[in-house]
């Protein structure tokens, strides 16, 4: 197929954005699929953040990590990213958002409206020039339906002068399938005096 679900488009545009020896922060590890991608990208000289509020995902990402042997180029935190400018410092080229509750865990514990645009307002400032802001919502359930509501309302509010948005979904496929927005910063090439 042409063309890419949700997921796998934001896995391309972080090919796209990423070179060898920059920095990305997974705000949502859960299963440390996307930190993996990450890693993958930044290679050796490279620095991946990757923050879960649950510790048992943390784990699970340390463990992909440590059988890939990524684990080196990779800090972990055990916290909320609604207090991300606390927990780590930009810049990051790559900032993944990835919504909802951790697989085959609880769904009690899922993102929310108020810490993911709190979580999404303090990463914007941390964006390198040319750097994207990736988010994947889920709205098949209530929690997500609240998220996504709340996504549409504040993303188009932002200047288009410090980031553009994109919104990526399919208008008629069954089982509310999972919408991407991406934050593109202008690049250097914008600023030649930078
Ligand atoms: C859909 S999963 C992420 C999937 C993951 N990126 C992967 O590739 O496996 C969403 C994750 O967000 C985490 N989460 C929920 N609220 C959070 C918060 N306020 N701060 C940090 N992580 C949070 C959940 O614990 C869950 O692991």
């Amino acid at each position: 197929m042409l063309l890419s679900n949700a997921l796998k488009f934001s896995h391309e545009l972080m090919e796209r954005a990423l070179q060898p020896g920059d920095r990305a922060l997974d705000a949502t590890a859960g299963n440390g699929k996307d930190t993996r991608h990450l890693a993958n990208l930044v290679g050796p000289q490279g620095q991946v953040v990757a923050i879960d509020i649950q510790e048992e995902a943390v784990k699970k990402t340390a463990k992909l990590l440590e059988d890939e042997g990524h684990s080196e180029r990779v800090e972990l935190i055990n916290g909320d990213h609604r207090n991300l400018d606390e927990l780590t410092r930009g810049p990051f080229r790559v900032i993944v958002f990835n919504l909802g509750y951790l697989p085959g865990s609880d769904h009690e514990i899922s993102t929310n409206p108020d810490s993911t645009i709190t979580a999404i307002r303090k990463a914007l400032p941390m964006l390198a020039p040319g750097g994207i802001i990736t988010i994947v919502a889920y709205h098949g359930h209530t929690e997500g339906k609240g998220e996504l509501a709340a996504l549409e309302k504040f993303l188009p509010t932002l200047n288009q002068e410090e980031v553009i948005v994109l919104q990526y979904s399919f208008i008629n496929q069954a089982n509310n399938p999972p919408i991407l927005f991406a934050l593109e910063a202008p690049g250097d090439d914008h600023y030649p005096d930078r």
